[in-house]
């Protein structure tokens, strides 16, 4: 059986500058090359799943521009179901820029299109939701509509996964109904108020349980990331040590991978560990799609090579 997921968010045109370092504020610098790649979480996640092998359907809103038919025509190729995908007349499509210096990146999401992402988009597909074996949800389309989805998803008893990004803080009825929350240490220590640096998040982590989701998984970049389960108890699992070439996108590729898993009908344990390696391949290519690999690519990758030593 093929698994089946429905990802409700953002599509974005990512454009990507290479520079030497960031510039200062008022400050011009010279850049060195410039790319216009696919992203925006949503679709990011869409394609990760459909990578992978799931039926993968995405609801989004892009823009009635060049960008937009580019964005559409890159996740047909990707094996993503674009039916849920409407086009907003008379609005640019959203974009990330993105400056790419020092190993590092700076974004801002410009969100376009997708500030017309509605309730009533979501409750048009509701007989498609219903049928979903994992929602999956992120934080760059209004959150009226991401609190619609979420809800319309329990309604059905499907099981929902929200990537808390961008940060913000989340009110209780998104919370109570997500079943898997996913933030990254900065997003954990927005929605929790706490400190989160060093061993400091998993304190944080057992708060943010407490605030509603049955499940938290902490992502730690380059250290792997921690799962838990009501019981409170923190799972440890490490990244690979791969060669990273671009970051952006590997939370994103993370929860592609996740949600796969789990609507694959895999435990906790195996989706984290899976959703690790489909992120440890994602950064050893450029853009935040390129690297999504597939599940033959997943499963044949010689993980031994990689592993990471204990510390
Ligand atoms: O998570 C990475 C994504 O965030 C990029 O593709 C960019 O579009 C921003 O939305
Ligand atoms: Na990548």
């Amino acid at each position: 059986r093929v698994p089946n997921i429905v990802v409700i968010g953002s599509l974005n045109m990512d454009i990507a500058v290479e520079a030497e370092r960031s510039p200062s504020m008022g400050e011009t610098i010279m850049g060195k090359d410039v790319h216009f790649i696919p992203g925006g979480k949503g679709a990011n996640q869409a394609v990760a799943a459909a990578r992978l092998g799931a039926h993968t359907m995405m609801i989004g809103t892009l823009g009635s521009d060049a960008f937009g038919a580019e964005l559409r025509n890159s996740l047909v190729e990707s094996g993503v179901d674009v039916l849920g995908i409407k086009t907003a007349e008379g609005v640019p499509t959203g974009i990330a820029s993105i400056l790419l210096a020092q190993g590092d990146n700076q974004i801002v999401v410009v969100p376009g299109a997708n500030a017309h992402c509605l309730p009533e988009d979501v409750y048009q597909h509701e007989a498609l939701i219903a049928q979903a074996d994992v929602v999956l949800l992120q934080l760059e389309i209004p959150l009226r509509t991401v609190i619609a989805a979420a809800e319309v998803a329990k309604r059905h008893g499907r099981t929902v996964i929200l990537n808390p990004g961008p940060a913000r803080d989340l009110p209780e009825e998104l919370l109570k109904h997500t079943d898997y929350i996913t933030p990254n240490r900065s997003e954990l220590s927005l929605l929790t108020g706490m400190d989160t640096s060093g061993e400091q998040w998993k304190e944080a982590a057992k708060r943010l349980l407490e605030m509603g989701p049955r499940h938290v998984i902490t992502t730690l970049g380059s250290q792997g990331s921690g799962y838990m389960k009501s019981d409170m108890h923190i799972t440890d699992v490490p990244a690979y040590r791969v060669p990273v070439i671009d970051t952006t996108g590997a939370g994103d590729s993370f929860n592609g991978g996740l949600a796969y898993a789990l609507a694959a009908g895999e435990d906790l344990d195996n989706a984290v560990h899976f959703a690790t390696k489909v992120s440890a391949l994602a950064v050893t290519k450029f853009g935040a799609q390129a690297g999504m690999p597939s599940l033959e690519k997943v499963e044949t990758f010689d993980w031994s090579i990689v592993q990471a030593s204990p510390c």
